[in-house]
């Protein structure tokens, strides 16, 4: 049996995604913005509900014990709770306002975690928490987080030290009952280059890789900026340097390309998250709404190995988390994920075969771009079976039988 996980502010589902890849089962989301909710859907087999998590403040409102049964939940089928609470409140790319009523939500997190009676949390927000009214806040949270039982610890993590080509500090607060919580350690060698990942956004089939047709004015403008200068200044659209690991990807703004004079696509951006190049955001209509979603996520390397930690700490306490479940739950990624359908592998045969995608789609008799989708979701299935074997010899646990 896998160790189960609610995840709370879901979005588009890159903090469920890593622990999904660290061998925990997602058993339910709750976001209230529709067009994450449809992304999280189409990547995670699980209920992803829309609820507004505010209302649980409310005098009188809904209960954490509401919540859980909103999405069809008991106490018993919860093990963590993770969640990022949005954290414009403590953006240090916002103009804070301190008594902001979104900054609250952090409380809910705990309120559900509480009303869950989980054996673990794992909570994502900006370092700007940690000073917000003095260090108060934070120190309220652990307080409380204290008093109902969690061993606590809090740590700022930069998402390129984790495999994530993208300098991304963000804060990671941990609960654990009954064991110690312990943050991973960095990697190691050398930081994943903007270039090297943006080598993977091959061809225009990819989705949401359009790009913004800039007026001339603007893309003369644009040719003008050397690497790390801005064309709006306030760190916004910045020209990455392909060198290095790229600057924050935020919800509101996109970089510009590193030798191209525009900005950077959603895809891009997305795959500087190190989102798969093939997880596609919901909300064709509305550009905004996919860059935040993108902008918005836990970056899935960083939360997969936000997961490994969160799993050693907890093997140690319950046995919720034997060897076997984790052994059992790798196969679980394995199976759905691993296997390639007949259309997946006659699409990656006839690609390979030199065909273009017209003439593999005609061969299929389907259209152009469902044949790539194939494709590349053969490609996702192949990467995601090396990350399986990648588990396990992370957790030294040996060969997979
Ligand atoms: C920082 S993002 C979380 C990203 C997500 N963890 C991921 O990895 O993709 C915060 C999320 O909180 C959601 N949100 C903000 N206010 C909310 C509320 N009152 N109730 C429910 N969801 C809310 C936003 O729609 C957004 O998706």
């Amino acid at each position: 049996m896998a160790p189960k996980v609610l995840d709370l502010f879901c979005g588009a589902g890159g903090f469920s995604l890593g622990f999904h890849r660290a061998g925990f089962e997602v058993v339910g989301a709750i976001d209230y913005e529709p067009a994450a909710l449809e992304t999280f859907r189409l990547h995670h087999d699980t209920l992803a509900v829309p609820a507004d998590l505010s209302r649980l403040l409310d005098d009188g409102g809904p209960t954490g014990e509401d919540l859980l049964d909103l999405v069809g939940l008991t106490p018993a089928d919860v093990d963590v709770v993770i969640g990022g609470p949005p954290c414009q409140g403590y953006s240090q790319s916002s103009d804070r306002d301190p008594d902001d009523p979104i900054n609250d939500l952090v409380w809910t997190f705990l309120e559900v975690v509480e009303a869950a009676d989980a054996h673990a949390f794992a909570m994502e927000n900006v370092p700007g928490l940690l000073e917000h009214k003095g260090g108060e806040t934070m120190a309220a949270l652990v307080e409380c987080a204290d008093s109902l039982g969690y061993n606590v610890a809090y740590e700022v993590l930069n998402a390129a030290d984790f495999e994530v080509p993208q300098n991304r500090h963000r804060v990671i607060f941990f609960g654990v009952r009954g064991g110690e919580p312990t943050h991973p350690e960095p990697l190691g060698g050398e930081p994943i280059p903007v270039q090297e990942a943006l080598s993977q956004v091959t061809g225009e089939l990819l989705p949401d890789n359009e790009w913004t047709d800039h007026r001339p004015t603007t893309v003369e403008k644009i040719a003008q900026l050397n690497v790390g200068e801005s064309l709006h200044g306030k760190h916004r659209q910045v020209r990455l340097d392909p060198t290095k690991p790229a600057r924050t990807i935020t919800a509101s703004n996109r970089h510009i390309h590193p030798f191209e004079d525009r900005e950077l696509s959603i895809r891009e951006c997305a795959v500087l998250q190190s989102f798969p190049p093939t997880y596609d955001f919901a909300g064709w209509e509305n550009r905004d709404a996919r860059t935040r979603q993108v902008g918005n996520a836990v970056p899935p390397k960083l939360a997969e190995h936000i997961a490994y930690a969160l799993l050693k700490s907890l093997w140690e306490v319950t046995d919720r988390v034997p060897t076997d479940s984790v052994r059992t739950s790798s196969k679980q990624i394995a199976g759905p994920t691993g296997r390639l359908t007949e259309r997946e592998v006659e699409a990656t045969l006839l690609r390979a075969g030199g065909l273009t995608w017209e003439q593999v789609g005609d061969e299929m008799g389907i259209t152009y771009k469902t044949a790539s989708t194939h494709y590349y979701r053969a490609r996702e299935k192949a990467e995601m079976a090396r990350e399986t074997f990648a588990v396990f010899e992370r957790l030294n646990l040996g060969e997979r039988d």
